[in-house]
């Protein structure tokens, strides 16, 4: 069925992006059509958050802009996806940061595993303008700027049959990671064999056993469903790793004061909706997978995978020095918000 499905959306968005590529955000009845796309379910906490920054911004503009949001990788994955809103053949998309990191080394500095000591601590510094504002604005010259962030929750491990207990428990095992170099060496630190793919592929290739298990949050178990295969989540906690809404240059610099205050106010719209759903969206996800899929749920000494880990904070800091002061800005936010240490809360 999903592979039913995929085969459709396939089809479905080859011919979409023959009308993206030609259309190029015109519309017969005069209005300017605004096209975000993203690689999530329509049932996640993303979609939802732009349906209302639709609703948002056409309640205050809808004589001049027709925002269409398109779920589920219909655009592509998130790396054509990127470069689709580099060139302007569409507005907006939603990366995850590890994405970005292969487009500017500045984003580098929030994949590092174990880089906030709590949920807090993460939302905190996300929230820091004077941390995430000249890493938003460094992609300007590459035709694309960062308009907010997205909670993406914490991303951990999961088996198709093999419990993560310790890091010894990955040794042999291939494991799935984002195409990005630092995901793949967090995972060659740890001893498991890194296999970079995009997210539409995961399913399959756990389903196939090309892979034997894969890392992220919650909501992969249910809304991709990864826990129909996957039975063994592991909370070793690895990374937060927040996806970022990013927006085409030219676009955002062609809106008059005006317009670009109502998008502003929408891109906050993204952020407070995102975060308001994605506790309860992550606790029935919790739910849904214990109970209908069969997923156990596992919660593993944290500290010997830190151990291994910590040291990258030092090599990417000796690689990119110019981190330096957003990642001590960091350290002031774990200070304030120290871990409870509380997995899978
Ligand atoms: C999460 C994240 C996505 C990302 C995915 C992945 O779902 O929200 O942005 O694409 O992980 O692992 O690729």
């Amino acid at each position: 069925m999903r592979g039913l499905y995929r085969a459709l959306a396939v089809s479905f968005s080859a011919a979409l992006m023959a009308s993206v590529l030609t259309g190029c955000g015109s519309a017969s009845d005069g209005k300017r059509i605004v096209r975000i796309g993203h690689n999530q379910a329509t049932d996640h906490p993303t979609h939802m958050a732009l349906l209302e920054f639709e609703n948002y911004v056409e309640s205050k503009l809808g004589d001049r802009y027709n925002i269409e949001v398109y779920p589920s990788e219909l655009l592509g994955s998130q790396t054509d996806m990127v470069q689709l809103t580099q060139t302007g053949a569409i507005d907006f998309c939603v990366a995850s940061n590890s994405i970005l990191e292969t487009f500017s080394d500045n984003y580098t500095l929030f994949n590092m595993p174990y880089l906030f000591a709590s949920a807090e601590a993460y939302h905190a510094s996300m929230d820091d303008p004077d941390i995430t504002g000249p890493i938003f604005d460094s992609t300007k010259k590459a035709g694309f700027e960062a308009v907010t962030w997205i909670d993406a929750g914490t991303r951990n491990f999961y088996t198709v049959s093999t419990p993560i207990n310790s890091p010894a428990d990955l040794k042999g095992l291939k494991i799935r990671v984002q195409q990005s170099p630092t995901n793949v060496e967090m995972m060659r630190l740890l001893g498991g064999s890194a296999t970079p793919m995009g997210f539409g592929e995961v399913y399959t290739a756990l389903q196939s056993k090309i892979i034997d298990g894969a890392e992220n949050n919650e909501m992969a178990l249910t809304s991709n469903g990864h826990g129909d295969v996957c039975k063994f989540y592991s909370y070793d906690m690895h990374q937060m790793i927040p996806d970022i809404l990013i927006g085409n240059c030219a676009f955002l610099d062609g809106l008059s004061p005006e317009e670009r205050t109502v998008f502003e106010e929408g891109f906050q719209v993204v952020n407070q909706v995102e975060r308001r759903e994605w506790t309860n969206a992550v606790e029935a996800a919790k739910n849904k997978a214990e109970n209908e899929q069969g997923v156990q749920f596992l919660y593993p000494d944290t500290a010997p995978f830190q151990e291994i880990c910590i040291p990258m904070h030092q090599s990417v800091l000796e690689q990119y020095p110019d981190l330096k002061p957003f990642y001590d800005a960091i350290q002031v936010h774990n200070q304030t918000f120290v871990s409870e240490g509380g997995a899978g809360q």
